[in-house]
């Protein structure tokens, strides 16, 4: 009897240590989320550059039920999907306003009229974003419960509170509206998505209602590592909502380009003998045609880790990342670690 509960202990250790591993992974990439350059930059967007991102990144709230409910047909576990439920009915409430309802409030608080907020057309770059983060919630797929739960975690919670965050500052220092006080949408939102809040005393905030589903899908390295790739896709693919609003995109990306050809020389060289250039082209052919045989959403998040090598080494100048830039899975094992 002792050693069934000395074993079971163990277990439960064993366990917990990859959720904790999963979770510290997460934080991670809640540090990384303010670390894109529009930070640098949003404070200086004039009002109306500011109010067409708020329009822009509204599009994802306003495909939130829709792309939840998908998502919630492609599970399998029945506790998967009630936690999944929980947070629709948080979204339209048996009474009183809905979310977006709450949304329009807020927009109009900041100087955007009801009309432009109906009217509004989503941008390439914000359609993008929603095409990808469908894609991450297809079915069928390799343990399809656990990625799904994932994806609604990180780009449906964790990383919508990051990024309201900057809005309530925005809201307070640009508008004088006090987030607190008078926001419906963002404020709550922020309060209640933000990974380890409690919306009452005996309610978990909508992240951290996914905590027990997710533990006991995440219970040994090989789904350690699927829900890390996992969180990592959804990550790049949230995050990617901002780059349309950079002044310098397009001449960023003709930059990017050429580091791209640029750090493949240095690769080269890096690499000093005949055998290792060799190497490289062989890596990189087998990195094109691993790209070109995913799926669209995983084939963007490859590509993107491939740049996050690049801007590394532009920032550090460590010959190592541009050792993993092109080479089959190793920008993946990068970032998403053993
Ligand atoms: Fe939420």
């Amino acid at each position: 009897m002792y050693f069934v509960k000395l074993n079971t202990h163990f277990e439960d250790t064993l366990m917990n240590q990859f959720w904790n591993a999963y979770s510290e992974y997460e934080d991670e990439l809640r540090r990384r989320f303010h670390q894109h350059r529009i930070y640098e930059v949003l404070h200086r967007f004039t009002d109306r550059d500011f109010r067409w991102y708020l329009l822009q990144i509204g599009f994802i709230a306003r495909e939130f039920v829709k792309w939840y409910e998908v998502a919630k047909l492609g599970l399998t576990s029945e506790s998967a999907k009630e936690v999944v439920r929980e947070i629709l009915r948080d979204e339209i409430p048996q009474a009183g306003a809905t979310h977006q309802d709450d949304r329009l409030h807020d927009l109009e608080l900041m100087g955007v009229s009801r009309e432009e907020a109906l009217n509004v057309r989503p941008s390439g770059g914000t359609r993008g974003v929603i095409k990808r983060l469908y894609q991450l919630v297809r079915v069928p797929q390799e343990d399809q419960d656990l990625r799904i739960m994932v994806t609604l975690r990180i780009a449906g919670e964790v990383l919508v509170a990051e990024q309201y965050r900057h809005i309530v500052d925005e809201m307070k220092r640009r508008f004088g509206v006090d987030p607190e006080t008078y926001s419906r949408f963002y404020w709550p939102h922020y309060e209640h998505d933000l990974k380890g809040s409690q919306e009452n005393p005996n309610s978990a905030g909508h992240t951290d209602r996914f905590d027990e589903v997710l533990a006991s899908m995440i219970t040994d390295r090989r789904t350690l590592k699927v829900a890390k790739e996992q969180a990592l896709m959804a990550f790049y693919a949230r995050n990617a909502i901002h780059d349309q609003f950079l002044d310098a995109h397009n001449a960023l990306a003709v930059l990017k380009q050429i580091t791209a050809a640029v750090a493949c020389i240095i690769a080269v060289i890096f690499g000093g003998i005949v055998a290792q250039k060799a190497m490289v082209q062989y890596e990189r052919e087998q990195w094109t045609m691993h790209i070109a045989a995913q799926s669209p959403g995983v084939a963007a998040a490859l590509t993107d880790c491939d740049q996050e090598l690049l801007d590394r080494f532009r920032q550090h100048r460590r010959s190592e990342d541009l050792q993993k830039v092109g080479a089959p899975n190793a920008c993946l094992d990068a970032y998403i670690g053993p």
